[in-house]
């Protein structure tokens, strides 16, 4: 056998060692296609084995069943792992719209998913209304005989808009809709959708789930029967997730509990510390007596420590110079547009995800040039308070 053959067939290892298939950490299986034998073995693959990678893989899987433990625990449900979060929502809709349907989502909503609908109508004749889901009047004005679904976020950007998911999970149901929500922003340790009502959950698990700001993933979880639908629409357009992230996300996921409880503790902490400092005019995050759905946030959670790990406030000044200089004084919290990660980062909605948004409007529902996004890492939240209470000295001068 020549050199240049040998080195493509000799992978030896002990393929018969009696824990070969134990490995204290889950391996990374990068191959694009799992071999066979013989004819019966490929059936049999087929049946239930792996074949193809964007078919099935054995890190995805093992990713897609921690999910589904994580949202629907003792429930029949069932997970997909999408290259991102935004593959979860495309896709999710595109399998379960027809074209003519209708959908109705909650006021605040990502600006991206927004876009979705945009395509989704542009494309499919799927229109779509934003009301207060909340207001069970407005819901069922809107509500046609092509409804299929009600779309929300459990916390929306930037206000953190809470929706009453058991409540509107019955709206939802008495009127044969299916209700999807998107955790992003909270995550399955601090809530879980479908055990509350909701019909399908999905996540960008790009920022809490993975929390190391180096993955981008999405993930839908749903029954079996939903799920069927929406599988072979993501094997179809390519979206299932690429086996490195999914190793990635499978070891973030181990450290799940231990990262969101401390950022949730850590953001309530300090989002009291926040609304006690007069540079603050405004602190927008559901552990305090002054957020505006406090009753629908004590009716989703027990625990004020646990609910989530990010929120906004409103500095007392719009002045630029002044804001860069709080930003610039700041050790630990930086700019970052993402969220969910393990460091504190900030977010300024009015240069990123509402720059668009006349100002007026954004006024309107309280989003000046003096608001922060701030997502809280797992930081000693002793330093993070000196840290916020030195730089904001910069906002005197
Ligand atoms: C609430 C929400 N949903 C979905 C997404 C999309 O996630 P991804 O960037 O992983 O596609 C984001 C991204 O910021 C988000 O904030």
């Amino acid at each position: 056998m020549s050199g240049k053959t040998e080195i493509l067939y000799t992978r030896r290892y002990r393929d018969d060692a009696v824990n070969l298939l134990k490995p204290e950490a889950f391996p990374l299986y990068t191959a694009t296609a799992f071999g066979a034998n013989s004819l019966s073995e490929i059936k049999e693959a087929y049946r239930q084995g792996y074949t193809y990678i964007r078919t099935n893989n054995p890190d995805r899987e093992v990713l897609a069943n921690q999910v589904t433990a994580l949202e629907a625990p003792g429930m029949k449900r069932e997970s997909l792992i999408f290259s991102s979060g935004m593959a979860s929502i495309s896709n999710t809709l595109e399998a379960l719209l027809s074209p003519g349907d209708h959908i109705i989502t909650h006021r605040s909503l990502y600006g991206e998913t927004q876009g979705v609908l945009k395509l989704l109508k542009e494309k499919m004749g799927v229109e779509s209304d934003s009301v207060d889901l909340n207001d069970p009047q407005s819901v069922r004005r809107c509500i046609r005989p092509n409804t299929r679904l009600l779309y929300a976020e459990v916390c929306a950007n930037p206000n953190m808009d809470l929706v009453d998911i058991p409540a509107v999970a019955q709206l939802a149901h008495e009127h044969g809709l299916l209700l999807m929500m998107d955790n992003t922003f909270t995550s399955a340790v601090s809530i879980k959708p479908l055990t509350l009502g909701a019909d399908i959950v999905i996540s960008s698990m790009t920022k809490f789930m993975c929390g190391h700001s180096d993955v981008i993933l999405g993930c839908m979880t749903s029954t079996p029967e939903i799920v069927e639908k929406v599988y072979p629409v993501s094997k179809l357009l390519g979206t299932p997730a690429d086996p490195f992230p999914c190793w990635q996300a499978i070891r973030s996921l181990e450290t799940l509990f231990l990262r969101v409880e401390t950022q949730m503790r850590n953001a309530a902490a300090l989002a009291a510390f926040f609304e006690s400092d007069p540079h603050v005019v405004r602190v927008n995050h559901p552990s305090l007596d002054s957020f505006p759905q406090r009753d629908v946030a004590k009716k989703l959670w027990k625990d004020d420590a646990a609910m989530a790990g990010i929120m906004s406030i409103v500095l007392n000044t719009e002045d630029e110079a002044k804001m860069d200089a709080f930003m610039r004084k700041l050790k630990y919290a930086h700019y970052a547009t993402t969220l969910g990660g393990i460091h504190t980062t900030l977010n300024h909605p009015c240069t990123s995800s509402h720059r668009n948004m006349p100002d007026d409007q954004r006024r309107a529902v309280g989003i000046t040039p003096a608001m922060l996004r701030v997502s809280v890492g797992i930081e000693d939240v002793e330093d993070l308070k000196e840290d916020f209470h030195a730089a904001f000295a910069a906002l005197d001068a």
